[in-house]
């Protein structure tokens, strides 16, 4: 029987809360089957490690990471710590050292969930974002010179290699063509003369190897805006770092609530382990109250069944989603309910078994 080896990082603030209730779901779709199982290694890394440490993850950290199947991360950062150090010493080394340069993040309305948009059809909001995750506006390139002075000024570089440009756009072509879906690139070229520019020469140099494909390319600012009016119009969407950051959170917002949105981010090679996670951070206001809506963990843990094959369960743990969704006995807050993280997750694992 194939044993899955999945590293947990619970991290900060509600992390581990979420992220155990995603491990529950994962436990109970291997049990139901039979024919699989994970095997969970929790590791204590995040903003209370760095205060007995002084380090987001020890020095050899990647290299314990990498014999593990996947990661399954809850979320990083704590308001002791200062958000830079704590993310580019945990996510984003991950995301960069393992070459994870897919970010894969569904904006689907499910059912049972409300959007706050008038007027559209549940299908209207059915998206995948493929947002770029190792360079662009987050290559961590730049600095500061006369700090204090007058004179004083930071940089921060945007790096858009043909190498990292490339990949991710034809991975974005590829899985419009296999879903026979458009492809929405978002851009700036009107304001950003080089980096967006040449993304847009890119997207439609590799879009001549895929004549089948209708595309647009949308300037970001209008594509905010048509995500809200016109939701209909996005299917798959390939996007910058930053760019796919910022309308993620807009997209978890029109379908349903930040405690709903999963990612991916995945080295698609396979050469690493890839990592699944809610797109929601900490959440230090509620950290500790229990009431943490565990919905978007869950559905991160379904990427993970679909990443190893088992598409089958991918669908069913969304399918038992949608069932406490819309039965909504067990809702947390944020979803107008009163359950708490442990009970809705309770209440998908029981779905998930009829
Ligand atoms: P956030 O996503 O943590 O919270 C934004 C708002 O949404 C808060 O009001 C929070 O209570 C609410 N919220 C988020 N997730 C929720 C859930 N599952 N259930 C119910 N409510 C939820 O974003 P923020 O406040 O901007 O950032 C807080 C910290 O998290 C910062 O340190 C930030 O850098 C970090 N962060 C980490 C990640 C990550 O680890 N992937 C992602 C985003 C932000
Ligand atoms: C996300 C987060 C991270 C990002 C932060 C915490 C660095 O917002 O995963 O969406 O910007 O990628
Ligand atoms: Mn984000």
């Amino acid at each position: 029987m194939k044993e899955y080896q999945i590293a947990v990082i619970g991290g900060d603030g509600i992390g581990p809360e979420v992220a155990r209730e995603g491990v529950k779901i994962l436990r109970r779709a291997a049990e139901l089957d039979g024919g699989f199982s994970f095997a969970f290694t929790e590791l204590p890394w995040g903003c209370g490690y760095y205060h007995r440490t002084g380090r987001m993850m020890p020095e050899d950290g990647l290299d314990q990471l990498r014999r593990f199947d996947a990661v399954f991360l809850g979320a990083v950062g704590d308001p002791s710590v200062p958000d830079n150090v704590s993310l580019h010493g945990l996510l984003l080394a991950i995301r960069r050292g393992f070459d994870q340069y897919i970010n894969l993040r569904p904006i689907r309305l499910l059912r049972g969930a409300e959007t706050p948009l008038k007027n559209v059809r549940r299908e209207d909001i059915d998206m995948i974002f493929v947002r770029e995750n190792s360079e662009g506006e987050y290559a961590g390139l730049g600095g500061r010179m006369y700090a204090g002075q007058e004179s004083e000024f930071v940089t921060q570089t945007g790096v858009f290699s043909r190498r990292g440009t490339s990949r991710v756009i034809r991975y974005a072509y590829e899985l419009a063509r296999a879903q026979k879906k458009s492809l929405t690139s978002i851009s700036k070229s009107n304001a950003l003369n080089y980096s967006m520019v040449y993304w847009d020469e890119i997207f439609h140099e590799i879009g001549r190897e895929y004549p089948d494909v209708p595309t647009k390319t949308l300037l970001v600012d209008a594509a905010s805006m048509l995500m809200v009016t016109h939701p209909e119009r996005f299917e798959i969407v390939v996007a910058s770092n930053l760019f796919g950051d910022i309308l993620t959170d807009l997209g978890a917002a029109i379908a349903g609530g930040i405690g709903l949105a999963a990612g991916a981010n995945i080295n698609p090679e396979r050469r690493f382990p890839s990592m699944f996670e809610p797109i929601h951070g900490s959440a230090p206001d509620i950290a500790g109250t229990g009431t943490a809506n565990p919905m978007a963990a869950i559905w991160s843990a379904s990427q993970i069944l679909d990443f190893f094959g088992h598409e089958d369960w991918g669908a069913r743990v969304l399918g038992a989603m949608e069932s406490v969704l819309q039965c909504k006995t067990a809702l947390t807050p944020d979803m107008g309910g009163h359950a708490t993280t442990a009970q809705a997750g309770d209440a998908v694992a029981q779905a998930l078994g009829r």
